[in-house]
């Protein structure tokens, strides 16, 4: 028995991939484009093991996505594969279309055909998971309430709105064509292996290296933070008991405004590596995100109750894991700094002056 990961070389995918060959899942292929999220060290501890394979290419190949579903027959695909930082969106989106929504529906083509070509329990065990993301909902007001399964999609940038192109084909091929898709949708994650492009991430890093931690606008906007492993636990309940055809919202319950995200970084590396004058010295107000949306909550009671999740790490122990892990791998940290991400921070960042 295999699974077909898409993506698995990204922060998320690599964590489940690491997660699941622990936990002693049956084989795991990685289809990953390794695009300048895609970070192959990232799966060094799990390269030679029997039951991971890597294959280099792209979810929008049909003719390699064929080949691959031909030749491993997998049980099931859990899709992470995308195009993932809103900023990047904004200055480039044309690889979010191409990826997050012909992407998906090149592969949704591919695993139906596979899907159609299996019989009896084969083809009643099959499914495939779409990892999604709670911006497909739009951004709430101070007083809402969270995002439930039923809320309307309404997003705002153009990640989010190929995210929610993605999530409408993979709700169709449920429906005209029976595929057993099982979508989520999880809030903001962090943790171990996350591009340091994303704010956690980012923030520790800088701050590693005294330079400006760029806090967008007035920093009041409010994200409910998720630690990397519960959510992959989410996706893995999902898979294993989850009703085809049916959505799951993933969230930590742990809604933080950034700045104070930024200032919990700065008062956990002060314990690890203290710093003269403390680490909030370098926090700096930037221009906002256009668009930015103001605050995504999620209501998860019904993956709670029906699947039985929920997360083991609070907000406080989840970051201090990850601040553990960005102090201990700074060779990983090293790594990842090409010259493709000194263009990035040029690009997103040099032109941005105080609010
Ligand atoms: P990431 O950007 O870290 O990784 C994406 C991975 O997909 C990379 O390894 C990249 O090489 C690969 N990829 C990109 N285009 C590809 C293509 N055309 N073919 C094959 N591989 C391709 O992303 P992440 O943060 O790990 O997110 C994974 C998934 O989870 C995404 O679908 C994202 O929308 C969703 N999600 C992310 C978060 C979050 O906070 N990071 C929260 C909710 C949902
Ligand atoms: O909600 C789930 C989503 O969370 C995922 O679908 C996305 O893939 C993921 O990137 C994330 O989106 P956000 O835009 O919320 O995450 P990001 O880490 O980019 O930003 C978090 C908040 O911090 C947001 O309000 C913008 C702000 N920010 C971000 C950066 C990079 C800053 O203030 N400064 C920064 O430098």
């Amino acid at each position: 028995m295999t699974i077909l990961v898409t993506g698995g070389a990204g922060f998320i995918g690599a964590n489940f991939i690491l997660d699941w060959i622990a936990g002693g899942g049956e084989a795991v292929v990685n289809l990953d484009k390794l695009t300048y999220a895609g970070n192959p060290a990232s799966l060094e501890a799990v390269a030679k093991h029997p039951g991971y394979g890597f294959v280099h290419g792209d979810i929008g190949d049909a003719a390699l996505l064929e080949h691959l579903l031909a030749e491993h027959r997998p049980r099931a695909v859990v899709h992470f594969a995308a195009e993932s930082h809103v900023d990047r969106s904004i200055h480039g989106p044309a690889a979010f279309i191409e990826t997050n929504v012909v992407g998906t529906f090149v592969l949704l083509e591919a695993a139906r055909a596979a899907w159609q070509r299996l019989e009896g329990s084969a083809r009643a065990a099959f499914r495939f998971v779409h990892v999604s993301t709670d911006e497909v909902y739009g951004s709430l007001g101070e007083s809402d309430v969270p995002f439930s399964e039923s809320s309307p999609y309404a997003p705002n940038s153009p990640y989010s709105a190929s995210k929610a192109g993605s999530d409408h084909l993979a709700r169709a091929y449920h429906h005209t064509y029976g595929l057993p898709v099982i979508t989520t949708n999880c809030s903001n994650n962090y943790g171990p292996f996350q591009f340091p492009e994303k704010l956690i991430a980012l923030m520790i890093c800088n701050a590693l290296e005294e330079k400006p931690l760029p806090v967008y606008g007035d920093g009041r906007q409010v994200r409910d933070w998720l630690y990397v492993g519960d959510h992959c636990a989410g996706i893995r309940s999902a898979l294993a008991l989850g009703r085809p055809g049916e959505v799951y919202n993933i969230g930590g319950g742990a809604e933080r405004r950034n700045i104070d995200v930024v200032q919990a970084i700065c008062d956990e590396l002060a314990k690890a590596r203290p710093r003269q004058g403390g680490y909030s010295a370098l926090i700096t107000p930037v221009a906002d995100r256009p668009g930015h949306d103001r605050r995504y909550a999620i209501d998860a009671s019904k993956i709670r109750s029906e699947l039985g999740w929920r997360p083991r790490e609070t907000f406080e122990s989840g970051l201090a894991k990850t601040v553990k892990w960005y102090l201990d791998n700074s060779g990983w940290v090293a790594r990842v700094k090409s010259g493709e991400y000194r263009r990035w921070l040029e690009l997103n960042y040099a032109a941005r002056s105080a609010p």
